[in-house]
């Protein structure tokens, strides 16, 4: 029996995108760490493709945001690039161009009627201030940030009613401190990872401070979590999970909602002597700005079962705890190698509901990327992308059930509005309800677009199935 999926009239449908991967490089004051990261290791980017040029929302800002007004969204997310706003960093000063540039893509949103959300770090930290200063192993650098902050505040906090301090602030210390997937492309720095974890949150907390101190308007943080999944009912698997959640998830969650850190996870730090340098007068600031609302970027879970293979490097890392664990039978986006398991945002919906709060959230980005899009392409000229739009509708009837539970949840904006580069991985992997054309710039409305409009229009959607 078919069965109708409803949303709230007044709930946010839209699209994340941001600043570094969106904009193009053009007449930036400074680098940032992926700039040069591309400038510096251009092999290890696919096919060579760098952020130059990227999506050139730059100079197509006026057409992109009108387009994806088309599709029915009515709020957007994007990023202010620190490494464009402001000319210098040490005192905050903007750089005329690029508050010209800012402004107008807020007026452009006005015009279109679409709420804007402004977010201000998305793996983007200039890297000068990675050179100088060590990046965000560095207080200095964030009461640089908090500076940054202040200027955005002070240039836009009265006309932009939706601020996020970062997103993905885990990405930062994981791939760039732990695994190697992003630059500096450390794989043995726990220590130095565990500082970034808590400089992030007190940047995060200086941010939200001045935000309430200049602007009438809400902040939050826009988190990733992957909800970790024990690969048995066991105890030790279930206490491996508690600390796998520690420190990939609530190492930023505790702290936006509740202003406090696990004390499990600081109870390990402490044994291992890997504890960061924290202070009172940090910890106070941390506790007394807390968010207004969640973000929540969500992909793929977190199997993990507790260690048996023994590691075979000697340094502290969290990885000692658990390993991966590869559950038969799973569904997989083969093109990006993540799970598929719509059920977690149900899970996170409701943990958010008994944990936080039920604090006001909404899906800051989830999403498809995939491959070779163009093998779906009609004679109309159109992307036939029939599994994004099976993927969103799995997802959002999972999280109406939630909803209809009671969680606080006001929107949904997936990644991504029009195909954009992708770190890495460039334009491999197509993620947007709007095709790009990388030769031509062309955009080409898909037919995931089309759906998100009829969707918007009746404020849901006939579930062809049931999902669990
Ligand atoms: C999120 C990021 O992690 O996932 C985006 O916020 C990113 O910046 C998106 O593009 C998709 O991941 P990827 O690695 O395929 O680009």
């Amino acid at each position: 029996m078919s069965q109708k999926v409803t949303f709230p009239e007044d709930f946010w449908w839209g699209a994340a995108m941001s600043g570094p991967q969106m904009e193009g490089t053009f007449e930036k004051p400074h680098e940032n760490v992926m700039d040069y990261w591309y400038k510096t290791s251009k092999e290890e980017f696919f096919n060579g493709v760098g952020p130059t040029v990227a999506t050139d929302f730059f100079h197509h800002y006026k057409e992109d945001i009108k387009m994806m007004k088309s599709i029915g969204m009515n709020s957007f997310r994007t990023s202010i690039q620190w490494s464009r706003l402001i000319k210098d960093l040490e005192t905050g000063e903007p750089d005329e161009n690029a508050v010209k540039f800012y402004q107008d893509v807020i007026d452009e949103c006005k015009k279109n009627d679409i709420i804007l959300v402004l977010n201000l770090h998305h793996f983007d930290l200039p890297i000068e201030l990675f050179q100088k200063y060590g990046g965000w192993e560095s207080k200095h650098v964030v009461d640089l940030y908090a500076k940054f902050a202040k200027t955005a505040f002070e240039l836009f906090g009265d006309q932009v009613h939706y601020w996020t301090t970062f997103n993905e602030p885990m990405v930062i210390p994981e791939a760039g401190y732990l695994c190697g997937f992003h630059y500096p492309k450390y794989v043995n720095k726990g220590k130095e990872a565990m500082q970034v974890i808590y400089n992030l949150n007190l940047a995060s907390a200086k941010a939200i401070a001045l935000c309430h101190e200049i602007c009438d308007a809400k902040i939050g943080n826009i988190l990733n979590l992957t909800p970790a999944y024990p690969a048995t009912d066991s105890k030790e698997d279930q206490e491996t999970s508690k600390i796998v959640d520690a420190f990939y998830n609530r190492s930023f969650l505790e702290p936006a909602v509740h202003g406090v850190f696990p004390q499990e996870m600081i109870d390990i730090m402490k044994e291992n002597d890997v504890l960061w340098d924290q202070n009172e007068e940090e910890l106070e600031i941390i506790k007394n700005n807390t968010i207004d609302f969640l973000g929540v970027n969500y992909y793929h879970p977190k199997r993990v079962k507790t260690r048996t293979t023994p590691l075979d490097y000697d340094y502290w890392s969290p990885e000692q705890y658990y390993e991966e664990y590869d559950m038969p039978g799973k569904r997989v986006n083969p093109y990006r190698g993540w799970e598929i398991y719509p059920k977690a945002i149900y899970d996170i919906a409701k943990n958010v509901q008994e944990n936080y709060n039920n604090i006001p959230w909404f899906i800051s980005e989830n999403g498809m990327g995939v491959e070779g899009e163009e093998r779906y392409i009609n004679e109309e000229g159109k992307i036939e992308d029939d599994y994004r739009i099976d993927f969103y509708e799995e997802h959002l009837q999972l999280l109406a059930k939630a909803m209809e539970e009671g969680s606080n949840c006001f929107g949904y904006h997936a990644w991504t509005g029009i195909d954009c580069w992708s770190w890495n991985n460039a334009y491999k992997n197509r993620y947007g309800f709007i095709a790009l054309d990388l030769e031509t710039q062309k955009r080409t409305v898909k037919k995931s677009g089309e759906w998100l409009k009829k969707v918007t229009e009746e404020h849901g959607y006939i579930a062809k199935d049931s999902y669990q």
